[in-house]
């Protein structure tokens, strides 16, 4: 059995007030599933300080692929190692799309963090023309493959890959549950070909417009094993509700 992992990503949001009021109205400690908290780098150490010593844990939402250096407004594995943080968000759309990261620059940062003890929640999803036109399935494998060769599949387990459909993040629009777990599956399929062992124990969660209303439906899907979630876990109680939906359904 997979523990549910729940991530809140919360992009570009934050202070320090409002972080500690948050952490103030999250109440972790009677929930199951695994719950990462990953926010912007300036609050990282304020996030992992906050968290010591509960069951949850500081995540990052980039990080670079380079050794430190002269790489002016970058952040290396070695400062998140640093500042106590043990999961980084790798690909996400945003980075992808408004970034420029290529699929090939995601396996390295994969590969970097692998190699420094942090645990990548690798991002994936099509477009809603890749989709239309057919090409989910391959456009994820395509993703997938550049990390698959810079990281053996059994590294990733300690991780995560996050299918996040790029049409639903941030719109209110949610894959059902149905689309999600037939990518899901497919994910599975093709880390299997690598690993079928490491395929079996890899958490593959789902992200774009989880709310409390959807996640149930969602999570019980049986290849989705938790979400990445963006806007609704600005709101500690809809990402607490978000976190005990996932604690009510094993598989
Ligand atoms: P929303 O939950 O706001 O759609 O964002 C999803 C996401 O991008 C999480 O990484």
């Amino acid at each position: 059995m997979r523990a549910k992992l729940v991530a809140a990503n919360w992009k570009m949001n934050g202070s320090f007030e409002s972080n500690r009021r948050w952490l103030s109205q999250f109440d972790a400690a009677a929930l199951g599933c695994e719950v990462v908290v990953c926010a912007p780098c300036v609050y990282l150490a304020q996030i992992a300080e906050a968290l010591r010593g509960t069951s949850m844990s500081a995540g990052a939402q980039n990080l670079s692929a380079e050794a430190p250096g002269a790489f002016t407004g970058e952040v290396a594995a070695e400062m998140l190692i640093d500042c106590g943080i043990r999961w980084v968000i790798v690909g996400h759309s945003e980075r992808r799309t408004r970034h420029g990261e290529s699929s090939g620059m995601v396996a390295a940062k994969a590969a970097r963090a692998v190699a420094h003890g942090l645990r990548p929640i690798v991002c994936v999803g099509e477009t809603l023309n890749e989709r239309e036109q057919g090409r989910t399935l391959a456009v994820i494998g395509a993703q997938l493959a550049p990390v698959l060769d810079a990281c053996a599949a059994g590294e990733l387990v300690a991780g995560a890959i996050a299918y996040e459909p790029v049409w639903a993040i941030g719109t209110g629009k949610t894959a059902t549950p149905e689309q999600a777990q037939e990518v899901h599956a497919a994910i599975r399929s093709l880390l299997s070909r690598h690993d079928p062992g490491a395929a079996s124990r890899t958490r593959i969660v789902y992200g774009g417009s989880v709310t409390p209303s959807n996640a149930s439906a969602l999570f019980a899907q049986s290849d989705i094993d938790g979400g990445l979630i963006g806007g609704a876990s600005l709101s500690p109680s809809d990402f607490l509700s978000i976190c005990r939906s996932a604690d009510r359904i094993e598989h």
